[in-house]
């Protein structure tokens, strides 16, 4: 296990065409073609609130946070020793450290390439947060989608962001764990297997060490982010959660040394175990 270069991935952005933010934020009521996608493009076109300033990938598309997404979403796309995940699935062992944030700034920077649509899937019952990140409200989602209450077009959004959508958690389940891994989970995870390459579904998993979503969700997932609070976060409870997460499904470990007293984004580093 050894850390990757970053300089690697950094030149490969560099080669990568990305398209402006601002080109991106989609008008209301944009009528963008629509593909024979199930789930990427099928989506309504909801009226939402102001996404939050913390959607670093958008508000300060040029700070050293939104600078780490790029790299991160560029380990992504073009991974060295692996198939690229369409999948992913990001977690940390304790709440508070970031996954949130790290998977809503993930989506937006994937989705502001050239050809890439995301996903963004709100797995966190207990603590639902993506909406917010995106200026949504979260009437109904997942958990509606998993006891087919709705169909899956009919609660995913189209965000402002082009080839962005969301699926927000809906209303809090008695049983989140067997409601992850029912069969209609699955018939959304097959919606990105073996189609288009630049498709992809990020989850938001609440924190491993607490609940059992995070585990039965990696079964299910390409690959897994994990989300270290930098001084925060105790060694021995990520030692556990990447034992138990299973290590060759790690794509990368992300530090995120935000520092609340200084209001700052602070720095935010990321090491991968994989080159
Ligand atoms: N790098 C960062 N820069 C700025 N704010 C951050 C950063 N990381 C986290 N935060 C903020 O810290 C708080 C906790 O982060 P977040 O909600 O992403 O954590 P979480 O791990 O998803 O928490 P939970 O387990 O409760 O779902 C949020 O207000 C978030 O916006
Ligand atoms: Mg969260």
């Amino acid at each position: 296990m050894r850390m990757g270069k970053l300089s690697d991935a950094i030149e490969r952005r560099q080669q990568e065409t990305t398209v402006k933010t601002e080109s991106l934020i989609r008008g209301r009521g944009n009528t963008a073609t629509r593909e024979n996608n199930q789930i990427f493009l099928a989506g309504k076109s909801s009226v939402g609130g102001a996404y939050s300033q913390k959607l670093v990938a958008l508000t300060a598309p040029n700070s050293i946070d939104a600078e780490n997404f790029k790299i991160l979403k560029t380990r992504i796309l073009f991974p060295k020793d692996r198939q690229k995940p369409k999948t992913i699935l990001v977690t940390s062992a304790l709440p508070e450290e970031g996954k949130t944030f790290v998977a809503a700034n993930l989506g937006v920077s994937i989705a502001l390439g050239v050809k890439e649509y995301v996903l963004l899937v709100d797995c966190d019952f207990r603590h639902p947060s993506l909406h917010n990140m995106l200026g949504y409200s979260n009437k109904q989602g997942l958990h509606e989608y998993l006891t087919g209450k709705v169909a899956l077009p009919d609660v995913i959004i189209r965000t402002r962001v082009d080839k962005l959508s969301l699926l927000t958690a809906g209303s809090l389940p008695d049983n989140p764990p067997e409601l992850l891994s029912s069969t209609l989970m699955e018939a959304l995870l097959k919606q990105v297997k073996g189609r288009d390459e630049n498709r992809f579904i990020i989850f938001d998993a609440p924190p491993s060490q607490l609940t059992a979503e995070a585990h039965v969700l990696a079964n299910h997932v390409d690959g897994i982010i994990f989300v270290v609070r930098a001084t925060k976060s105790p060694r021995e409870a990520i030692r556990k959660s990447i034992q138990t997460l299973g290590e060759e499904k790690i794509l990368g470990v992300v530090f995120n040394g935000y520092s609340e007293r200084s209001k700052s984004y602070g720095k935010y580093y990321k090491k991968y175990y994989r080159e």
